[in-house]
């Protein structure tokens, strides 16, 4: 574990207990509350108050116990779970500490009592809940006042729910961030939809529990447990979410595996250039939907070879430049393929222009520089570095992984964007391979103003291309 994540967890740990601690001592002091916690969480057992208030926590905890028992992973690592409404219900109930108590206690999971989770991811769990749980119930109370109303009480619901989700989620996001080396931002933005849909969804109906939990005579108690059907189907739609994506992401990956097998050389090069493209597109921090269109593009960037011959596809020898010029149409015909999928329009442009050369001299628009779009320079460096450290039927002995970035340095701002060469050399990829470094001139070279630029564009549909530019 990182030393940062270990200070962050017990920094979030001590803080919870503190604010635990303090908020028990200054709401113990309201007459009109029992043992710090507002009497309407109770449950009419006895004639004690302090043992009514206790069996309502004790309530409100089994019950996110049950809903925490089923978390759904986003995509990016984080967990949602339905266990917020009864949290965000107790605090309405029974205030900051009764919230901060069924938060800290009710996210115990099984995983957890199986040994299944790291102690700090133990720690993490309840600490990251049960903090912002408490400063959600302290804004709902100095929001809410002594008799609110109906509107006024939902209006500081919302406001206190929504300082707990902002709260969850910051931490939440700190804690992946720093687990997993990637940028905040990213897995802020990236579970930010569950996150909301969550908040939109759970908060209302929280609410809705805490009006159902006061009907007189214990009745109440009764009629909340019939929520726990639709804090089921939410968590359902949530896993479905996440299937669906799953499912999306499989059947793509097969379609550019059955491309890919058809030459037994390029057997998972459209996973790997996948993996080397998302890894550019992290140190790059591109947003997430950029880095979805890099996962889904970079396993469909050759799906144009479908067309190609076998032929030419297989063929040992160099090229014919009849030959090339129908290698050369698989961007194209790629995107042709895909286009009727509306729901991958992100990817066409990457697929249409991952030969794109950024001096110019690529294929099949012959942009330039910045005119080629960013997710294609990305996907052309991850291709090129995967082709050449791979076997190909043209090429039997892979280059060695120092030979293949001397490549790519050498031809930074000829065919490739230096700026991605340079965040390519960040990642893993490039970890131990020594690297000859950023040549000097590194803009894009004008097409025929130098003799690079010369030399590659005659490369580009020459029968003899250079070593950096993949089939
Ligand atoms: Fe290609
Ligand atoms: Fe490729």
């Amino acid at each position: 574990m990182p030393r940062s994540l270990k200070l962050f967890i017990t920094g979030l740990v001590a803080l919870s207990a503190l604010a635990l601690v303090a908020t028990s001592f200054v709401f113990a002091t309201r007459t009109d509350w029992t043992l710090g916690l507002r009497p309407e969480i109770g449950v009419p057992l006895s004639q004690s108050p302090e043992v009514n208030v206790l069996a309502g926590v004790a309530f409100w905890t089994v019950l996110t116990l049950f809903t925490s028992a089923l978390p759904v992973q986003m995509p990016r690592g984080t967990f949602v779970s339905t266990s917020i409404a009864p949290i965000v219900a107790s605090m309405v109930l029974g205030g900051p500490v009764a919230a901060g108590w069924v938060a800290a206690i009710g996210t115990s999971e099984l995983r957890e009592l199986r040994g299944r989770v790291p102690w700090y991811g133990t720690l993490f769990n309840h600490a990251g809940l049960a903090f912002p749980a408490i400063v959600g119930g302290l804004a709902m109370d100095l929001t809410r006042g002594n008799s609110p109303g109906l509107v006024g009480e939902f209006a500081a619901t919302m406001l206190g729910a929504g300082t707990f989700f902002a709260l969850n989620t910051y931490v939440t996001s700190t804690a992946v961030a720093l687990r997993s080396g990637q940028s905040f931002r990213v897995v802020l933005v990236s579970d930010f939809r569950g996150f909301s849909i969550n908040f939109s969804a759970l908060t209302p109906l929280a609410w809705l529990m805490a009006q159902i939990y006061r009907l007189p005579d214990g009745a109440g108690a009764w009629a909340t447990l019939l929520f726990g059907l639709p804090l089921y189907t939410t968590r359902l739609a949530h896993h479905r979410f996440v299937e669906m994506r799953e499912m999306f992401t499989q059947t793509i990956g097969a379609l550019a595996e059955a491309v890919d097998k058809r030459d037994p050389f390029t057997s998972k090069h459209s996973h790997r250039v996948k993996e080397i493209a998302i890894d550019i597109g992290r140190e790059m921090r591109v947003n997430e939907a950029e880095l979805e269109a890099l996962e889904w593009g970079g396993l469909l960037h050759d799906v144009g070879k479908i067309g190609v011959p076998d032929s030419v596809l297989l063929k040992q020898e160099r090229l014919t430049r009849e030959e090339r010029i129908l290698m050369n149409a698989h961007p194209v015909k790629g995107a042709e393929i895909i286009a009727p999928v509306t729901k991958l329009a992100p990817e066409l442009p990457i697929i249409r222009h991952h030969h794109e050369w950024y001096n110019g001299s690529g294929y099949p628009d012959r942009l330039m520089g910045e005119e080629i779009p960013k997710l294609a320079r990305i996907l052309h460096v991850a291709d090129a570095f995967e082709a050449m450290t791979a076997a190909r039927p043209y090429r039997m002995k892979p280059l060695s992984q120092e030979q293949a970035l001397a490549e790519l340095r050498k031809f930074a701002g000829i065919q490739f964007d230096p700026v991605v060469v340079d965040a390519f050399v960040r990642t893993k990829w490039a970890e131990g391979v020594s690297d000859p470094g950023r040549p000097i001139e590194t803009r894009p070279v004008p097409l025929l103003s130098q003799a690079a630029g010369r030399m590659a564009q005659a490369a580009a549909l020459s029968d003899a291309p250079p070593q950096s530019d993949p089939r």
